[in-house]
């Protein structure tokens, strides 16, 4: 791994393996199938190995939906916020069923989806979201229909439905909680269709979550309604696979012992800073205490305060964990700081440098 320069996201597969065996549970004992949620991990180099635990993968662009059909393969959803005119034709090209986020593009765009089976996204007006800006359900959102008296009118041109309003939601209970409010204010609208998505953000591969409880609830709700139900994990399919790979550039004192190093949160873990988030380290021990920075010239480019079993030089290596999901897919040429290549622990321990950027991809992103 020396050999590899830093910075790198370093994409283990057994790791990832841990999380796909838990998610092939749940399709077996739920049987609901899961779609891998493009928008937070696209790093196709290791779909090969995911589709062998996941049914295929949903999307939330024209790109993403190309992608999951020619990458990925397998059951391709097609969602977006907003299809433009000239992008339809070629969504429905590349997918299995679209969903609409409105009824208006529903109505806007249905001869073009004529042949395939169409969705609709609703929202439920609640979301286990803390943090405003990823809320689903924030008031005045745009993101799905929620008046179940505008849907009944055109039920029969709407083969089902998906609802995306858990967010890191670790509980069990409140995910519970929140399927009983979506039964009680579409349960008539739910028996009218052939499938529904529960979206992503259940930390179901979490350790400790009752997986068995939740395959239960999937399956009863699946029962009640006649219903195939999805799943859409972006998160819990990568958390903890990935780690950022960094090397330590330089060491300042100033109250307290900074060392700057060569990546940066906001181009290579964006939403640390969205989320005002700190990164992690592991183990996290030892009397050595400093402020890891990025190299960017924004002042809070930091991806945290870490604990070190000894003191850090100029040339040690860190290892910035859980570093998969909205990381890679939102990375950037901010004040043109190297991109971090891509590289893979295979299962039989080896690691292989998948990609690298140059100055040339740098170049090429803009004109
Ligand atoms: C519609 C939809 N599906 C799936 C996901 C994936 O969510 P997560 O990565 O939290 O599992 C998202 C995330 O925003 C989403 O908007």
């Amino acid at each position: 791994m020396a050999e590899i320069k830093t910075p790198f996201y370093l994409i283990d597969k057994q790791r990832l393996v841990s999380n796909l065996e838990k998610i092939d549970h749940v399709r077996r004992h739920s049987g609901a199938k899961v779609l891998l949620a493009l928008k937070c991990f696209s790093t196709w180099c290791v779909f090969d190995l995911m589709k062998h635990y996941m049914d295929g993968t949903t999307s939330s662009s024209l790109f993403e939906v190309r992608l999951g059909r020619t990458r990925f393969g397998g059951e391709t959803h097609a969602y977006s916020v907003a299809y433009a005119d000239h992008e339809i034709d070629e969504v429905v090209s590349h997918a299995d069923k679209i969903i609409f986020n409105s009824l208006s593009q529903l109505h806007r765009f249905e001869k073009q989806a004529s042949g395939l089976p169409r969705g609709l996204r609703l929202n439920p007006g609640v979301s286990s979201s803390t943090f405003d800006l990823a809320d689903p359900a924030r008031p005045f959102s745009r993101l799905g229909e929620w008046d179940p008296a505008l849907i009944h009118p055109v039920i029969d041109r709407i083969d089902g439905f998906m609802i995306h309003n858990n967010c890191e939601n670790e509980d069990f209970s409140l995910f519970d909680r929140m399927l009983g409010v979506i039964e009680d204010r579409f349960g008539p609208l739910l028996e009218k269709v052939n499938w529904v998505s529960l979206g992503g953000g259940i930390h179901f591969t979490g350790d400790d979550y009752p997986l068995d409880d939740f395959c239960t609830r999937l399956k009863t709700f699946s029962e009640k309604y006649g219903v195939q139900v999805y799943l859409e994990p972006g998160e819990a399919a990568v958390t903890n696979s990935t780690t950022l790979e960094v090397t330590v550039l330089d060491k300042i004192t100033n109250q307290k012992e900074i060392v700057v190093v060569d990546s940066s949160v906001e181009a290579h873990m964006l939403d640390l800073l969205i989320y005002r988030a700190s990164a992690e380290i592991s183990p996290n021990t030892g009397p050595h205490s400093y402020m890891v920075c990025g190299k960017s010239c924004l002042a809070g480019d930091v991806f945290g305060e870490f604990r070190f079993p000894e003191p850090l030089q100029v040339g040690d290596r860190i290892s910035i964990q859980d570093a998969a999901g909205y990381t890679m897919v939102k990375k950037n040429w901010f004040n043109g700081v190297q991109m971090p290549s891509i590289a893979v622990r295979e299962l039989d321990g080896s690691i292989r440098l998948v990609r690298q950027f140059s100055y040339q991809d740098f170049e090429q992103s803009l004109s």
